[in-house]
């Protein structure tokens, strides 16, 4: 007899077009945008939608400072240049993130150096930081993955030990917490995004945050080619040293500026739904929700779901049990992703040194050959096989879906002799 699985023509548990996308848009988000079209300011650092965030965000994170920008890599490049980082300055980060964490330490010409990750919480294990510290190492730059905090009193210590400084990783964490201090305030500079995922949503954009006058001075010069541009007076038009063009505009601006109005009901929905999911996930063979530890208080920027075949006795690895389990969850219309399929470090362009060409800034002056060896991120690589994201975990979508989404792992798990033969297919 077939199974009542939708793999088997059963019906699917979650309607079409239920799993609704983010972020939430409302009339408040069309007025605001809107309203740039009437207010005579559509650019400019000094514009005031610009003032308003970067006042408003430092407020919410905890910082004195905080800059607005187009991008999270935006943010990252403008910490690397701001902390004074450049040619053959090591930064040490972690194997598993977003690559363009480690393409903002190459931007300014400094190494990147990785450094494996805790398996339980996924950011950057503190216990492999310190052999990788050399008297070339400036900073550590530390993630904060899917939402959750990494551990920072240890990274602190060291940090203090060697005397090096921390930039922080937040594009994924707007306001989660470790030990109820705001990411974005744990380290010197604190860098996030606010592209169309993240959980403060601009479509595009970014921030940067820092409590040191030096830091946001250098940072705000790189946003903007190098000048030093004054909310009044005129402007120099005199590069004091290497920018870019990192400014954002108005439109951008004024719609993160209503999304944060809702940034902590949405986080505390989110939160509401991953605490939900992973009690339930814990009475069902073969999945797993996210481990939280007593310092964070993470925002679920992804949901985590690790495969068990184990639990259930099947012969099969995590890597399979997934694929074949993601595939009867997606025809019951439960969607899994992934947007990491190696560590970092394995990437064609650390793999054969692409850089900016000829081997730089490995092989240039102040540069050294570090050479990324695969292996040297097991448990990077064991994450990546064995988890995948669970789609939708976030308002506008409500409870409702997320006892449906229980209820399909419950019905994999149940016909899971069944289901572990895709793994094959
Ligand atoms: C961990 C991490 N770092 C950096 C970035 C880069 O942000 P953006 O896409 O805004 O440049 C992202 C997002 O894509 C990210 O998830």
């Amino acid at each position: 007899m077939p199974s009542s699985l939708a793999i088997d023509g059963g019906t699917p548990l979650v309607p079409q077009d239920m799993v609704k996308s983010w972020p939430p848009m409302n009339q408040q988000d069309r007025d605001a945008v809107l309203a740039v079209f009437d207010s005579d300011h559509l650019h400019g650092t000094a514009a005031p939608r610009a003032l308003e965030l970067q006042e408003k965000w430092a407020q919410y994170v905890g910082t004195k400072y905080a800059l607005v920008t187009n991008s999270g890599t935006a943010s990252l490049h403008m910490a690397v240049a701001a902390a004074g980082l450049g040619p053959g300055d090591e930064v040490i980060t972690s194997a598993f993130t977003y690559w363009s964490t480690a393409a903002a330490i190459l931007h300014h010409n400094a190494i990147p150096i990785f450094v494996d990750i805790d398996p339980q919480t996924y950011t950057m294990d503190p216990a492999l930081i310190e052999e990788r510290i050399t008297k070339h190492t400036r900073a550590i730059l530390p993630v904060h993955i899917h939402g959750m905090v990494a551990d920072m009193d240890p990274i602190r210590a060291l940090a203090k030990k060697h005397n090096l400084l921390i930039i922080e990783d937040a594009c994924q964490a707007h306001g989660a917490t470790y030990k109820g201090v705001k990411a974005g305030a744990l380290g010197d500079i604190g860098c996030f995004s606010c592209n169309r995922s993240k959980n403060l949503s601009g479509g595009e954009g970014g921030l940067l945050t820092t409590d040191n006058d030096d830091f946001v001075a250098r940072a705000a010069r790189l946003r903007e080619f190098g000048e030093v541009v004054a909310a009044t007076g005129p402007r120099e038009y005199n590069a004091y040293g290497l920018g870019w063009m990192y400014r954002p505009h108005e439109f951008i601006n004024a719609f993160i500026l209503s999304q944060l109005t809702r940034l902590d009901d949405n986080n505390s929905q989110r939160r509401q739904f991953a605490n939900y999911l992973t009690s339930e996930l814990a009475e069902i063979a073969g999945f797993e929700g996210p481990y939280t530890p007593d310092y964070a208080a993470p925002v679920y920027f992804s949901y985590v779901v690790s495969f068990k075949p184990d639990q259930l006795g099947l012969d099969l690895t995590p890597e399979q049990w997934k694929k074949a389990s993601q595939k009867a969850l997606a025809a019951e219309g439960i969607g899994l992703g992934q947007w990491q399929t190696r560590p970092v470090p394995a990437q064609d362009v650390f793999h054969d040194r692409i850089g900016y060409g000829k081997g730089c800034p490995w092989t240039c002056p102040f540069g050294r050959g570090d050479v990324y060896y695969d292996e040297e991120y097991p448990l990077t690589s064991e994450f990546i096989a064995s988890h995948a994201y669970l789609r939708g975990v976030h308002p506008p979508n409500t409870m409702e879906l997320m006892k449906l989404y229980v209820d399909g792992f419950r019905k994999i798990s149940e016909n899971a002799t069944r289901v572990a033969e895709l793994a094959d297919e």
